[in-house]
């Protein structure tokens, strides 16, 4: 579709084709969104070097993140109830990276399973873990990624409790939707979907229904997080769970420089700088405003990734000059999911690559591993 030039296109018809529950699901930040918005904004102020008479022929976004390689350095970030913006969410946003050469997280809230993602994909993905109060649990968790041959584990650190979302408090969000009159009438409106998830029999949170103990519904994610997530998580789990999972780690969620420090001191391979999306803390930094302090803090120890409000290629470009070796991105692939399913992420991921590329020539350099601080004007 040549209308659809940009993340902002796919943002527009994703409104329009995912139910206003799940669209504002992925749209919202948490309190007064002043984070989530911080996120995207503090792009902006940064700015490039212009560049010009260099060659810029044979150029690469090729590189690595966590020694694995990437067709660009962007992964897909792990986001919950993503079978929900579109029938089968994960299992087509996965299939859509592996064919594009870059990794994708599964959640530990997704729609989709574990297995269900490894039976459609042939290379590795990442699995996105969350620590429960029941440790079985959390165990069979790391040993069914383990055995779906996930070659990373994302550890996540900033949701020990639920952030609120006025958004999902006011839709009454859940997995699969309350029959109300409201939602079938908003429902009714969006055929694309309603026929997708009539077709799918995942429709709940199949991580986690059937698997954990006593656990035969899990529709209120708010109310399933409350009980159930571990609000004693400390540096010490990070020992245990480093150890039985015994491969590539990734502590997702640190802010502060002196949590960076503790991070690196824990061997895992690297950190995301991350706010979870503006959906924790509101009221916290952007991740791109406090990036390159922890890079230039610990980047020589541990590896250094970063996601928040990348909306486009040169953000990504940004966010490496600034010292991050990957980025992450949730909401550009989600509102590709919605608008157009697999196709709709492979276009996002096509329009950050096109920025990307563009902006690397025009900055003056062909790898973008060569991209550093001094291509930014400050
Ligand atoms: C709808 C949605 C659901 C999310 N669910 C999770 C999750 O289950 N686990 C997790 O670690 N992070 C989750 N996140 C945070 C993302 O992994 C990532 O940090 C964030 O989306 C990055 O910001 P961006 O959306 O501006 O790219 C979620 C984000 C969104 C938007």
């Amino acid at each position: 579709m040549s209308s659809i030039l940009t993340i902002a296109d796919l943002k527009d018809l994703a409104r329009r084709r995912v139910p206003k529950m799940f669209f504002d699901y992925a749209d919202s930040g948490a309190w007064t969104e002043s984070t989530y918005r911080a996120n995207e904004e503090d792009f902006q102020k940064i700015k490039f070097r212009q560049r010009v008479l260099v060659d810029m022929s044979n150029r690469s976004l090729e590189s690595t993140m966590i020694g694995e390689k990437v067709a660009m350095p962007v992964a897909l970030a792990p986001t919950g109830l993503t079978g929900m913006q579109h029938a089968d969410g994960e299992m087509l946003a996965a299939q859509a990276a592996e064919e594009f050469g870059v990794p994708f997280t599964l959640s530990t809230m997704s729609i989709c399973s574990i297995e269900d993602v490894a039976s459609v994909t042939k290379k590795p993905f990442w699995f996105q873990l969350y620590v429960l109060r029941d440790k079985d649990f959390v165990l069979s968790l790391i040993d069914r990624a383990k055995a779906a041959k996930c070659s990373a584990l994302v550890l996540t650190l900033d949701l020990q409790i639920l952030g609120q979302r006025h958004k999902d408090v006011r839709n009454g969000l859940s997995a699969p939707p309350k029959m109300t009159l409201a939602n079938i009438a908003d429902i009714a409106m969006r055929p694309r979907w309603w026929m997708g998830m009539a077709g799918t029999k995942r429709r709940t949170f199949r991580n986690i229904v059937g698997h954990a103990k006593g656990v035969g519904d899990v529709a209120s994610l708010g109310s399933w997080t409350t009980e159930q997530f571990d609000p004693q998580l400390s540096w010490k789990d990070v020992a245990w769970i480093k150890e039985r999972w015994g491969g590539k780690l990734i502590l997702k969620g640190i802010l502060d420089k002196e949590d960076a420090l503790m991070a690196a001191k824990t061997g895992a391979d690297a950190i995301v700088v991350s706010n979870h999306g503006g959906r924790q803390l509101d009221g916290a930094s952007s991740s791109i405003g406090v990036l390159e302090e922890i890079a230039d803090a610990v980047g020589d120890q541990i590896e250094v990734h970063m996601d928040g409000g990348i909306r486009s290629g040169q953000d990504v470009l940004k966010a490496l000059c600034l010292g991050a070796k990957g980025t992450y991105i949730g909401r550009p692939f989600l509102y590709g999911l919605g608008a157009m399913g697999k196709e709709g992420v492979t276009m996002a991921l096509e329009i950050i690559r096109k920025e990307m590329d563009i902006t690397l020539a025009l900055c003056g350099k062909r790898l973008v591993t060569d991209m550093g601080k001094d291509q930014l004007r400050r």
